[in-house]
């Protein structure tokens, strides 16, 4: 299909993002050598501590584990109380991005400042009940902003597309900065092959998806038709 120039370059950015909270733990090498090879842009790690979501899934050695196996850059998602003490052990496992919470404890500056000196992309995550203009001041100095598309803990839920809206309210305010391309927004929660193309219309170029990818029958087949509708 021919698109006009700038959604050609648009499309060219899209980027699905396999959360592999939903994969099955035993063959998570193999599945993520699978993602990878069915066309996916970046691996989504899920990390949670208990205490800002109410569940535990992983920390650095899975980070570490992953960086051995793929070329994939690897997003790391903190879902956790003190990003800031645990922002150097991802980065030398290996991490490519981190995003952490704006309703997280720390200076958000102070975060940045940090990741910047690793070297490593910056990303904030914005949870449902927060309004999105809270991170807006930040914007100049990320690389990716996620909206969560359900509130964090868990995969499989459902999508909450109000928050499609935060998603617009971003693409706007950075037209008004005049570089309307330069951070990616990502979209997190519920994205799966009925809700991806509203997310691609309301502005999102990076849809993580794992219950709708590792849950299928076929992961490297679901990458693949999330990629097709994302591009559609
Ligand atoms: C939710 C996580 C998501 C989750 C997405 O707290 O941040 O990345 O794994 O899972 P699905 O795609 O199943 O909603
Ligand atoms: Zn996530």
């Amino acid at each position: 299909m021919r698109f006009p120039v700038d959604l050609n370059s648009l499309v060219m950015t899209l980027s699905i993002a396999p959360s592999i909270l939903s994969a099955d733990f035993a063959r998570l090498g193999e599945l993520v050598r699978t993602v990878e090879a069915a066309g996916a842009g970046q691996v989504h790690i899920d990390v949670m501590d208990g205490h800002f979501v109410p569940n535990l899934t992983m920390g650095p050695v899975v980070v570490q584990a992953l960086r051995s196996i793929t070329e994939l850059p690897l997003d790391v998602h903190l879902m956790i109380t003190d990003p800031g003490e645990y922002l150097e052990a991802f980065a030398a496992a290996g991490a490519d991005h981190i995003s952490f919470h704006v309703e997280a404890n720390g200076d958000v500056g102070a975060l940045l400042d940090q990741l910047e000196e690793r070297g490593v992309g910056k990303g904030i995550a914005v949870n449902p009940e927060t309004a999105v203009e809270e991170i807006f001041e930040f914007l100049p100095r990320l690389d990716m902003v996620v909206v969560m598309t359900v509130n964090p803990g868990f995969g499989g839920q459902a999508f909450l597309s109000d928050n499609l809206e935060k998603v617009r309210k971003i693409r706007r305010e950075m037209e008004g900065a005049g570089d309307p391309k330069k951070i990616k927004i990502e979209v997190d929660g519920g994205v799966d092959r009925g809700t991806i193309v509203e997310c691609r219309d309301a502005g999102a170029d990076v849809f993580v998806a794992g219950s709708a990818i590792f849950s299928a029958e076929d992961p490297a087949e679901a990458t693949r038709e999330l990629i097709t509708l994302a591009g559609s």
